[in-house]
């Protein structure tokens, strides 16, 4: 993956730092982060749309990975962002992320963290329901403020992976339902609104897709609507948003696009479309989390104890698991992992790695084959950079782990080790006599 290789001493290496040195110098587990890897990505992107002379903003999907650091580093990169939430969007502005390439996304967002979002000046607001247009009605107007937004709609096609399918109606807790009136009803709601500005459409489809057939199908829908908006009530759109959702390769049996290609198809099939309607090529936005930093993240864990269920299986444990990432255990998620000091060493012993939480299900990798390990060892789990820190918990009270970024030899702290103080830092005793007011 990305800049990985092997060294002298048969020991894997990223970015070029050997990580065994990060695995001694910050502990396990660890996430460690090829920078590289994620500015070459959202170079790609961007690159594609330049090549093909269409205007577009390409917005990291924060919730991905949020943290100061990679907010910076998608700053500097010049990605726009999608965030979800209050705390995501306080996380960008500490960051100093330029709050008019900032996006607002979410089903359910808050009085409090709309005025918070408008305060600070965002760049859009990707309105998902009829509540949110009153909230955002009667909050502009209180406020004399003007802001732009973009339409959620729910096309009728969802993707998963390889297959994707089309309903009629989507059942979805996302969006105004394009194909039952809905999306018309929020359109004529806003469209003359002194405080709101309409700039188009927005749609997700899904997320680890495989092909592009599934945008091309969703964008001639969003594309239908905005002619028939324009037929009817002369109303051009900007923009049209076609959401992330771009997969990667977590193991051999993936196999994905080039992250580029997506994009190359979806600007082609916007273009006959549009061309063929005569409608003004609108700027188009994307919003890719996993495919900007999944395969650059990779978590290494120490080994320590193991089982043998005879004739059955190996289990070997990391000192992580499910708390780190809670993917295999919520959507049987599949890793690659190698032996980071036994890279040269021939894997002779199936194994499924387990983690240390009081849980069953906690297993990160089920049958893998492995070089022979003992404990101390240095397990590395590939593709972990997206949903992974993200999704991470305190559960059995496990200290969250450390973010590094690594390139070029050089490696920094991004997100420190939480402590055992950090686990308790929110906790009151019943020992404290307590305020009258708390
Ligand atoms: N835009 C919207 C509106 C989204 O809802 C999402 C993801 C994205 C963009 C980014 O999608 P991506 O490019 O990362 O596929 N926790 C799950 C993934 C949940 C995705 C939710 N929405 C996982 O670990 O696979």
């Amino acid at each position: 993956y990305g800049t990985q290789s092997i060294d002298e001493q048969g020991q894997l290496t990223i970015g070029g730092t050997s990580a065994m040195t990060l695995a001694n110098t910050y502990g396990t587990p660890l996430f460690v982060y090829d920078t590289a890897l994620i500015k070459e990505r959202a170079r790609a992107f961007i690159q594609t749309f330049d090549r093909a002379g269409v205007q577009a903003q390409v917005a990291y999907a924060s919730k991905a990975f949020s943290s100061i650091a990679m907010y910076q580093l998608a700053a500097k990169e010049g990605l726009s962002l999608d965030v979800v939430s209050g705390g995501e969007l306080y996380t960008a502005i500490h960051a100093g992320f330029p709050v008019e390439r900032i996006h607002f996304h979410g089903n359910n967002k808050s009085d409090e963290e709309l005025n918070f979002a408008l305060d600070s000046g965002i760049g859009c607001i990707v309105v998902d329901n009829f509540y949110e247009i009153d909230q955002l009605k009667r909050l502009t107007t209180y406020k004399k403020m003007n802001i732009n937004i973009l339409l959620r709609v729910t096309p009728g096609i969802e993707a998963h992976t390889h297959d994707y399918i089309t309903t009629g109606q989507a059942d979805s807790k996302f969006g105004f339902d394009l194909n039952n009136g809905q999306a018309d009803q929020a359109f004529q709601l806003v469209k003359d609104d002194i405080y709101i500005q309409l700039l188009g459409m927005h749609c997700h489809i899904g997320s680890q897709i495989f092909d592009s057939v599934a945008f091309s199908l969703a964008a001639k829908k969003l594309i239908a609507k905005m002619i028939a908006w324009r037929t009817q009530f002369d109303f051009v759109c900007p923009v049209l948003n076609l959401g992330g959702g771009f997969g990667i390769r977590y193991t051999e049996e993936d196999k994905p696009l080039q992250p580029e290609v997506y994009v190359e198809d979806m600007i082609k099939s916007i273009q006959s479309e549009i061309g063929l309607l005569e409608y003004p090529m609108p700027e188009i936005w994307i919003e890719p989390g996993r495919s900007l930093v999944g395969d650059a993240g990779t978590t290494l864990y120490t080994i320590g104890s193991q089982k043998e269920v005879p004739g059955v299986r190996n289990y070997l444990a990391v000192d992580g698991g499910m708390s780190d990432n809670i993917r295999p255990a919520l959507y049987q998620a599949k890793y690659d992992a190698a032996v980071a000091n036994k890279m040269t060493k021939e894997s002779t012993t199936r194994y499924t790695v387990a983690g240390k939480c009081c849980e069953s299900g906690d297993k990160l990798i089920e049958n893998i084959t492995l070089p022979k390990v003992e404990a101390g060892d240095t397990l590395a789990v590939f593709c972990t950079g997206a949903y992974g820190y993200s999704m991470a918990s305190n559960y059995n009270r496990l200290p969250r782990p450390a973010v590094v970024f690594v390139e070029q030899g050089q490696h920094r702290i991004v997100i420190k080790r939480e402590s055992y103080e950090d686990l308790i830092r929110l906790d009151c005793s019943l020992e404290e006599e307590l305020g009258e007011n708390s």
